[in-house]
């Protein structure tokens, strides 16, 4: 074993198939089921995403109306699920409050499955478990934010498709068309990207037949990381910590001196440009009109060309999305929060394709630890030897 055979980070290592969806660094492109993630993201609803993810295919009229009316009918937050909230320290940061009702949702589901051999559950359960999931976020996060500014928790609403009820649950206020259209894009451009930490890490937990909601906890604890999912947060975080245009240089001089990462840029996989920026920036620009916001585009495009020219580094899907989500009214705390609203479809979706095709995930370590030794004064027993 020499160091040229360790993939350190699993960087580069194929490990499995999957139909989900296809990242392609080569020609910058990213397919959910074969279709091209700009294209869906300008022509349809989340609830249609969602099904395609779950089911390889785009809905009918009836399967999304079907859809929407089981995704109706779990909006409501759980009393049960909105105790655990309530009994969280307001100042809980809203990944762990996310982390936790999810886990507690799980608990109350599989109440009863005694025997661990039960706890993965049927295909046709998990599937109908993903969509709950998928029904019950939007009140999760929103209940979040609210609460955290003192807020009471605003009843979902039988009248609006997903986004708006989101945006409804969140601020309380009849939804702006605009905004429910970049909100729709932003969901969908979030939605899947093939094995990228925290859905590996739902593969992983998957893999040992442990039940979605074991994945899914899991995988909400893996895209809390500023390596990943808790990106879109830094990434305000700095734009903050910038201020203006005029301060991008020297913050920058200072910045790449401490050697920090710019939180927003760079990427695994994609080394040339993250396919989904241009169409989330083309939703950030929508926003700007919108609000009369030309500081928020004049701060992200100087610090974009100025770190893009120094270092070669491209944005990722999290630099835009951060300062769109802002100018939309969310809270920084909320944005992840919303990463996992999104991305509950992508990881759902992988968690059913290795349940039916599964092999317990386990890699080999080289060990570079001390030699064998022995305990001293330890005399095998006869049994032992
Ligand atoms: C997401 O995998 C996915 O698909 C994830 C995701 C999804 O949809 O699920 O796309 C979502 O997580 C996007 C990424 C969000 N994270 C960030 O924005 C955090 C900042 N980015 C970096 O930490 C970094 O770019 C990573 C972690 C995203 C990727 O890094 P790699 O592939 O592990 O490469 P690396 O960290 O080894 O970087 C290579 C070089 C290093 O320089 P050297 O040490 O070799 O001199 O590039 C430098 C790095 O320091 N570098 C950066 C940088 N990104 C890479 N330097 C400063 N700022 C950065 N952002």
């Amino acid at each position: 074993m020499t160091d040229t055979d360790i993939k350190k980070g699993l960087a580069g290592v194929v490990v499995d198939y999957t139909a989900v969806s296809k990242v392609n660094p080569e020609t910058n492109s990213l397919l959910y089921r074969g279709y091209p993630v700009q294209e869906l993201a300008a022509t349809q609803s989340f609830e249609a995403v969602a099904h395609l993810l779950w089911h390889g295919e785009l809905p009918s009229d009836a399967q999304l109306a079907e859809l929407r009316e089981s995704e109706r009918q779990h909006r409501a937050l759980l009393p049960s699920v909105k105790a655990v909230i309530d009994g969280l320290p307001v100042d809980a940061h809203p990944m762990d409050e996310v982390r936790t009702a999810v886990s507690a949702i799980g608990a109350e589901e599989t109440a009863g499955i005694s025997n661990v051999l039960d706890a993965v559950g049927s295909p046709e359960e998990n599937l109908e478990r993903s969509i709950r999931l998928f029904a019950q976020l939007p009140a999760i996060v929103a209940y979040g934010q609210r609460r955290r500014r003192g807020l009471d928790l605003v009843e979902a609403r039988d009248d609006l498709d997903y986004a708006a009820n989101f945006l409804w649950q969140t601020f309380g206020e009849e939804p702006d068309e605009v905004v429910v259209d970049a909100f729709n894009r932003s969901m969908i451009l979030y939605a899947e990207h093939s094995f990228n930490a925290s859905t590996f890490t739902a593969r992983v937990i998957t893999s040992t037949l442990s039940d979605l909601y074991s994945a899914v906890t899991g995988a909400i604890g893996a895209l809390k990381g500023p390596l990943h999912g808790g990106a879109n947060e830094a990434v305000l975080h700095i734009l903050t910590e910038i201020g203006d245009a005029s301060n991008v240089v020297p913050w920058l001089d200072a910045a790449l001196a401490e050697k920090r990462k710019i939180m927003g840029f760079g990427h695994r996989v994609y080394k040339k440009g993250d396919s989904r920026v241009p169409t989330m920036k083309a939703a950030l620009d929508t926003l700007v009109a919108h609000y009369d916001r030309p500081d928020v585009a004049e701060l992200y495009e100087t610090l974009e060309s100025e770190f893009v020219s120094r270092k070669g580094i491209y944005p990722n899907l999290d630099y835009p999305s951060g300062p769109a989500y802002s100018l939309m009214g969310f809270d920084t705390l909320t944005f992840t929060p919303l990463f996992v609203a999104a991305r509950i479809t992508g990881w759902t979706a992988h968690i059913l394709e290795q349940q039916a095709s599964n092999a317990l995930i386990r890699p080999l370590s080289a060990y570079n630890g001390p030699d064998e030794r022995h305990v001293e004064g330890y005399v095998p027993d006869e049994a032992e030897l």
